[in-house]
C-alpha cells in the first residue's frame, strides 16, 4: 500500500562557505526575501504539500531558525500593546505552521549524512527532503508535484530540472528511461560530473521524496565528492536495488545560497510584492533611463 507523505527532513547544517562572510555567524537560511527568511517559504511548501511533521538537522551558528519558528511571547506582548494586530497574528501563525523538532549534526560530513541524522523522527514511512536554500515558486508547490508522481508510483522521486551544460558541475545530475512527461526512471546519477562526463542536463533540485530503506545505504555510504556523504551517491545504489524516479519540477527556482542567486530572488521577490512592487520596479527601472529595452515603459 502507497502512505502519504506526513515528514519532511530539512537539512541545514551546511556551512555555507559561497555566502561568506555573511554566514561567519549567520544561518544562510534566515536571509530575507523582502521580510520572510528563505526557510520559512520552505516550511511554507512542504506544508502546503501536505507535511505537518518537520525535522529541521541543524549545527553551529544556526540557532536563529529555531527562534524564528519558537512562540516569542515577549514580541507578542508588545505588538498586542501597540494595538498591531495583522503583524501579531502574522507572528503567531509561523509558530503554529507545523510540528518542528531539531536535531544537531556535530560535523558537516554531508548531505547524505545530514538526512541520516533524521532516521529516528522518520521510522518506516515516506518522507520529504527538502533543502533550506533553494526556493521552488511554481504553479503547485514543489514538493507537492513530488508527492503526487510518488503516489502514483509508490516509489523514490528526485526533484530535477534542467541546467545549462556549463552548471552541470555545480549538481547531482540524473539520466534515464523517459517514461512520462517530465518523468524519467533513473539509470544513472552522478555527483558534481565534469560537462564531459554529464549523462544529461537534469540537476537534482534540492527536493526529494524518499522511503526509509535510504538510511541502511546511508549508513554504509563511503565518502564521495569533497570527501563528503552524499546523498546521490546513496540514490544511485538504491536506483540498483528497486525503481527510482525523477521529475521535472515545475516553477522558477533560486539557489539563496548562492549570492547571484539570491540577487535574482530579492529582485522577483520584491516585484512581486503587493505592497512594494510598483515602487520597487520605478526605481529599478530609474536606474536605466536609456535602455530601450526598460526605459519610458
Ligand atoms: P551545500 O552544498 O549547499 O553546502 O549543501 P553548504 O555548506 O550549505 O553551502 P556551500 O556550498 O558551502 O556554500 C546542500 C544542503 O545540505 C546541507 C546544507 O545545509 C544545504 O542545505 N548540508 C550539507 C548539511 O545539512 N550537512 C552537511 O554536512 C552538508
Amino acid at each position: 500500500m502507497t502512505r502519504s507523505v506526513n515528514k519532511a527532513i530539512f537539512p541545514l547544517a551546511g556551512h555555507g562557505t559561497r555566502f561568506l562572510p555573511m554566514t561567519k555567524a549567520s544561518p544562510k537560511e534566515m536571509l530575507p526575501l523582502v521580510d520572510k527568511p528563505v526557510v520559512q517559504y520552505v516550511v511554507e511548501e512542504a506544508v502546503a504539500s501536505g507535511i505537518q511533521e518537520i525535522i529541521m538537522i541543524t549545527g553551529r551558528g544556526k540557532r536563529a531558525i529555531e527562534d524564528h519558528f519558537d512562540i516569542s511571547y515577549e514580541l507578542e506582548d508588545v505588538l498586542e500593546k501597540k494595538g498591531k494586530y495583522e503583524l501579531l497574528e502574522e507572528i503567531r501563525k509561523i509558530s503554529y505552521l507545523a510540528e518542528i523538532v531539531y536535531t544537531r549534526q556535530k560535523e558537516s560530513l554531508g548531505l547524505g549524512h545530514a538526512v541520516l541524522c533524521g532516521r529516528q523522527f522518520i521510522g518506516d514511512e515516506p518522507f520529504a527532503v527538502a533543502l533550506g536554500d533553494e526556493i521552488i515558486d511554481g504553479p503547485e508547490a514543489a514538493l507537492a508535484q513530488l508527492v503526487g508522481v510518488y503516489l502514483r508510483l509508490n516509489g523514490p522521486v528526485i526533484g530535477v530540472q534542467r541546467v545549462p551544460p556549463e552548471e552541470v558541475s555545480h549538481y547531482g545530475i540524473a539520466a534515464g528511461k523517459e517514461i512520462g512527461e517530465g518523468l524519467i526512471e533513473i539509470e544513472t546519477l552522478v555527483e558534481k560530473p565534469t560537462p564531459e562526463e554529464a549523462p544529461s542536463n537534469l540537476a537534482v533540485i534540492g527536493r526529494y521524496i524518499l522511503t526509509p530503506d535510504i538510511f541502511s545505504i546511508l549508513e554504509q555510504q563511503k565518502p564521495g565528492v569533497g570527501g563528503e556523504i552524499q546523498l546521490t551517491d546513496a540514490l544511485r545504489t538504491l536506483a540498483g536495488q528497486r525503481p527510482v524516479y525523477a521529475y521535472e519540477i515545475r516553477g522558477a527556482r533560486y539557489d539563496t545560497g548562492d549570492k547571484l542567486g539570491f540577487l535574482k530572488a530579492t529582485v522577483q521577490f520584491g516585484l512581486k510584492n503587493p505592497e512594494l512592487g510598483e515602487s520597487f520596479r520605478k526605481f529599478l527601472r530609474s536606474l536605466f533611463p536609456g535602455d530601450p529595452e526598460t526605459g519610458g515603459r
